[in-house]
C-alpha cells in the first residue's frame, strides 16, 4: 500500500493566481492522474462561513428530508446499506451532538441552496479547465456536505461520479483501491452497482494492503476516480468535508453498458465487459437507448 501524506504528495503550484484560487493543484499531476489515479490537491475552504455549524444546521432545515442521510458511525467495513443502524436521533440533534453521538451524516445535493451552488460552481470552474481535455462534457454538478463524529467509519463502497473530497475541518484517513483492476472490483460487482444494488461492497481482506492510503487534514482535497473502491476512517475530532462531483457523457454510456450486461448475464450469457470492442459497445448502447425510449412511451 502506498501511504501518501501531505508533505510528500502535494506540490501545489497554484495554477491560477498564486494563493488566491479556492482550489490549487499541480497541473501536470492533474493531467496525468485525473480519472485514472487518486491525487491530492489543496483548497481554501477551512474558514468558509458555509461550513460553520450554525450554517450547516440552517442548510439541514432547508433541505428536503430525502436529501439527508445519517446513521450510527461505528460501522464495520462491509455492511449492506439497508442494514445500517440508525442513531435514534433527529437530524438537528445529530448535528448538535456530533462530537459525542458517534454518527455519520451527509447532506446531499446541497447545490439546491444558492450559496452552496455558487461555491460549487466556483470550485468546478477551476476543475473544468483541466478535466475537459481528458473527459469532456462536464454536467450534473452536485455537492455534498459530510459531518461525522470522531472515529466514524464510512464502509467500503464505490461512487458513480467524478469526485473531489475537500476536507474542511478535522481529519480523515482514506484508503482507496484501484478500480480498474478487475481482481479488486469485478464486472459482476459493477453490473450490480449500475443496476441499483447499492453503493456498498463486500470487502475482501486479501486486498487490505493494496492501493493507496491518504491522510487528509483540513485544507487538503483528494480526487476519487469513478468507481474506485474506498473506505474512510475519521480522525479524533469532528470532521466536516465538502464533496464536489460531476458527470460526463462517457459515464452515461458506461452505466448503460453495465446495465445491459447485467441483463444479459441474467439470461445465462457471459457478456464481454465494456472497452473490449468499440463496435459491440456501440451496438449495446444504441440498443439500450432504443429500449429505454420504447419503455418511456
Ligand atoms: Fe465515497
Amino acid at each position: 500500500m502506498q501511504t501518501i501524506d501531505h508533505a510528500a504528495a502535494v506540490r501545489c503550484e497554484t495554477s491560477s493566481g498564486a494563493g488566491s484560487a479556492l482550489l490549487s493543484f499541480d497541473e501536470s499531476t492533474f493531467a496525468e492522474c485525473f480519472s485514472r489515479r487518486p491525487f491530492l490537491i489543496e483548497h481554501r475552504l477551512a474558514d468558509h462561513p458555509l461550513f460553520e455549524m450554525e450554517r450547516i444546521l440552517e442548510l439541514s432545515r432547508a433541505l428536503p428530508e430525502s436529501c439527508i442521510e445519517y446513521n450510527a458511525g461505528d460501522l464495520p467495513l462491509s455492511i449492506d446499506l439497508s442494514r445500517t443502524p440508525r442513531n435514534g436521533l433527529s437530524v438537528e440533534e445529530t448535528l448538535r451532538r456530533i462530537e459525542s453521538c458517534r454518527s455519520w451524516m451527509v447532506l446531499k445535493y446541497v447545490e439546491q441552496n444558492a450559496a452552496y451552488r455558487e461555491l460549487l460552481e466556483e470550485c468546478l470552474s477551476l476543475v473544468r479547465l483541466h478535466s475537459e481535455p481528458i473527459v469532456p462534457g462536464m454536467s450534473n454538478a452536485q455537492a455534498f456536505v459530510f459531518v461525522t463524529s470522531p472515529g466514524s467509519v464510512t464502509p467500503y463502497h464505490i461512487d458513480p461520479e467524478h469526485n473531489f473530497l475537500l476536507q474542511v475541518r478535522g481529519s480523515k484517513t482514506v484508503r482507496m483501491l484501484d478500480g480498474s483492476d478487475r481482481e479488486i472490483l469485478s464486472d459482476e460487482e459493477l453490473e450490480g452497482f449500475y443496476s441499483d444494488a447499492g453503493r456498498n461492497l463486500e470487502f475482501d481482506e486479501t486486498h487490505r494492503k493494496k492501493g493507496w492510503k491518504f491522510l487528509l487534514a483540513g485544507g487538503m482535497g483528494l480526487h476519487f476516480p469513478v468507481t474506485y473502491p474506498h473506505w474512510v476512517q475519521n480522525g479524533a475530532e469532528v470532521s466536516v468535508s465538502f464533496s464536489i462531483t460531476f458527470r460526463t457523457p462517457d459515464l452515461d454510456k458506461r452505466q448503460a453498458l453495465y446495465r445491459t450486461n447485467a441483463r444479459l448475464r441474467r439470461f445465462g450469457l457471459k457478456p464481454a465487459p465494456p472497452g473490449r470492442s468499440a463496435w459491440r459497445d456501440e451496438l449495446k448502447f444504441q440498443g439500450y437507448r432504443v429500449v429505454r425510449r420504447l419503455l418511456r412511451k
